[in-house]
């Protein structure tokens, strides 16, 4: 199975991921990593040892990322509304047992890299900084990583945050622009896709009435993110982002994928905004917009199949 560690700010559709991930035997997931986004960092780590308890899969280890972003002085913003003030749909659940390694989310993203160069994926379901982080660290990560499957980004479409932004790029635009235009094996999942995935609310009674461990739990939490989006989005049901991500660093049949650069705005009222184009001859390639490597952009998503995964997962 293909090595996959988990850059996180668990976050419902976050833990569902996690959990998908942990249930799919093509992938190995080896650690994960948090960073701030649905919620601050320190609570990103609790919850994220949190879900590796209930999983029983506290064999994994935990590295904390970043509390603040790449460029500091960015404000950071929570998405408490989406996701409750606790992350996982206000719960309380009880606090963990289980503490993060000493190593910092960039040291071992770095450390796993060195030790298994080209064989591990880094699926990254939050900002951006830590990725940005483990580059500045050492700047050959991105020739020793194997793929950065991340989800972000709304590709000609609105965004989530503003017309113009998703939320994990809004997160941390510059730390977004350098993940980008670093080189490395790099797939993107946009709000484009995302988008189409929904899971509907027939689907959570489904899962509430599961014997499952995961299918139970999750029943309980995605009540608050299906609230959210029964209100923001007069929808039954609710966006599987994180998931989806996972389903294309598991099996990237599930989408298809168009090629070009991408650049992050990172001023301004369209702070945020990712840009894709595909290097046209009209365009000067002297530019910082052309000189940059290209990355691949999800563009068609086989959501039913992605439905159908997650629920028999
Ligand atoms: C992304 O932002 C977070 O709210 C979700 O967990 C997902 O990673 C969607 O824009
Ligand atoms: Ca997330």
């Amino acid at each position: 199975p293909k090595k996959i560690i988990i850059d996180t700010d668990p976050g419902i559709d976050d833990a569902m991921a996690i959990f998908l991930a942990l249930r799919s035997p093509e992938v190995n997931v080896i650690g994960l990593t948090t960073i701030y986004g649905n919620v601050y960092t320190t609570l990103a780590t609790r919850n994220a040892l949190h879900l590796l308890e209930v999983a029983g899969r506290t064999d994994i280890p935990v590295a904390e990322g970043s509390h603040v972003s790449y460029v500091k002085a960015t404000k950071l913003r929570v998405a408490d509304f989406v996701h409750g003030v606790d992350g996982l749909g206000n719960q309380n659940f009880p606090h963990p047992k289980s503490k993060p390694i000493e190593k910092s989310a960039a040291e071992y993203l770095v450390e796993q890299a060195n030790l298994y160069p080209g064989e591990v994926t880094v699926v990254a379901l939050g900002p951006l900084t830590n990725i940005a982080l483990a580059i500045k660290l050492d700047p050959a990560f991105t020739k020793k990583i194997g793929q950065i499957v991340l989800l972000g980004g709304a590709f000609a479409v609105n965004g989530n945050v503003n017309p113009a932004s998703e939320a994990n790029i809004f997160g941390d635009p510059e730390a977004a622009d350098i993940v980008f235009t670093c080189g490395a094996d790099v797939l993107a999942i946009g709000l484009n896709v995302t988008h189409q995935v929904i899971l509907k609310d027939h689907d959570r009674d489904i899962l509430a009435e599961s014997d499952g461990i995961f299918a139970k739990y999750l029943s309980k939490i995605l009540e608050f993110y299906f609230s959210y989006h029964r209100e923001a989005y007069s929808m039954n049901g609710a966006f599987l982002h994180d998931p989806t991500t996972v389903l294309a660093a598991v099996n990237p049949s599930l989408m298809t994928y168009t090629e070009g650069v991408v650049r992050v705005q990172t001023t301004g009222i369209t702070r945020g905004l990712t840009l894709f184009f595909n290097k046209q001859k009209r365009f000067n390639e002297e530019t910082e917009w052309c000189n940059k490597p290209t990355v691949k952009v999800a563009v068609t998503v086989d959501a039913t199949e992605v439905v159908k995964l997650v629920m028999e997962r």
